[in-house]
């Protein structure tokens, strides 16, 4: 696998026009689905929440077999752990997916982390997840779910945290190279930083990213250039080059596609690899601009004392 497609946007239309200015419709999903089975992409992400509830449940309803599906399940921020609430979310997940099995599943915070890893470590003994993995957790959060699961003889399959051209904490805080040391798959979310690492389109529409992030752009632009020219070399976009990045650094982007397109793109730049001196030039803007849109810790708020 060298990339996943990410659903974030899928489902409501409301939703759609609110985060991405515009929604999209079925069939589009449907020639995207397509489009990614051509390309062998076959394994896309998801969460109860997106798309406002109906992402998964479109999932269930479009996808084909050989499509492998992530899941997550998302602790509460508000109330403690009671026993059952991995197995009742997980339940409800299958029966989006039409589905006996989710094929990768991860503790979405790390909140309450033994308590809901006994349970995930149940339903995987009982076949009903495939591989575990845990996202927004740190070195220290990490290590200790790989020590609950090796007691159990499980491999902690993956971390799926944030990291792009412009967020690389990961490698600066050992967590990365732990996760090589210890054969643990490195998942990246919002590879483009939720389309600020795509240059502004003419007449494009209001969004929600756009409102919030919007004044960071014009100090984004020495880094655009760089990307162009290294794009021409290699007949990709901007947009291809910040995942082919990622992807570079032996860390599977995980890319929002909801048009066909988009699967095409991301196929393309998960196969290219940067040279170290593309890298080098890019990495030595990005220090020089020191621009931040989605922090490593976005979610931390959410993490229970
Ligand atoms: N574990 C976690 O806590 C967590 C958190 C956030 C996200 N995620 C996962 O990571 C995925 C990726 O994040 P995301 O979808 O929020 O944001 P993203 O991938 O950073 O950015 C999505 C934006 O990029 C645009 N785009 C996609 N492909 C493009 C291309 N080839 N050329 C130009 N623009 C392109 C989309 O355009 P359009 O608007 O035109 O479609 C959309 O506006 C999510 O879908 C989700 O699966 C996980």
């Amino acid at each position: 696998m060298r990339a996943v497609v990410g659903t974030n946007s899928w489902g409501s239309a409301l939703y759609g026009k609110i985060l991405r200015g515009s929604a999209v419709n079925e069939e589009t999903l449907k020639e995207t689905i397509d489009q990614a089975v051509k390309k062998n992409l076959l394994v896309f992400d998801t969460a109860q929440d997106y798309g406002l509830g109906k992402g998964q449940k479109l999932i269930g309803k479009l996808c084909p077999e050989q499509i492998q599906i992530s899941a997550k399940f998302t602790p509460s921020t508000k109330h403690g752990y009671e026993f059952g609430q991995v197995r009742r979310s997980l339940l409800k997940d299958l029966q989006d997916f039409h589905r006996p099995y989710v094929d990768f599943y991860w503790l979405h915070l790390p909140n309450e982390i033994e308590e809901n890893l006994s349970e995930m470590i149940q339903l995987y003994h009982e076949g009903k997840i495939k591989h575990i993995g845990v996202s927004n957790f740190n070195l220290e959060e990490c290590q200790k779910a790989k020590k609950i699961l090796d007691a159990e003889q499980i491999p902690l399959y993956g971390v799926q945290n944030h990291y792009s051209l412009l967020e690389r904490t990961c490698e600066k805080n050992g967590l990365l190279r732990w996760c090589n040391e210890n054969a643990v798959t490195f998942w990246a979310w919002a590879v483009l930083e939720e389309g600020m690492l795509i240059p502004p389109r003419q007449n494009e529409k209001f969004t929600i990213m756009k409102f919030v992030f919007e004044q960071e752009r014009d100090r984004l632009y020495p880094l655009y250039k760089e990307m162009y020219l290294i794009g021409q070399a290699h007949g990709m976009t901007i947009a291809q080059i910040a995942m082919s990045y990622v992807a570079s650094k032996g860390i599977i982007p995980i890319c929002g596609c909801r048009k066909p397109y988009q699967i095409t793109q991301l196929e393309q730049a998960a196969e290219t690899i940067l040279s170290v001196s593309e890298i080098r030039r890019l990495e030595h803007i990005t220090n020089l601009i020191d621009v931040k849109i989605l922090h490593t810790d976005l979610f931390r708020f959410a993490v229970r004392k």
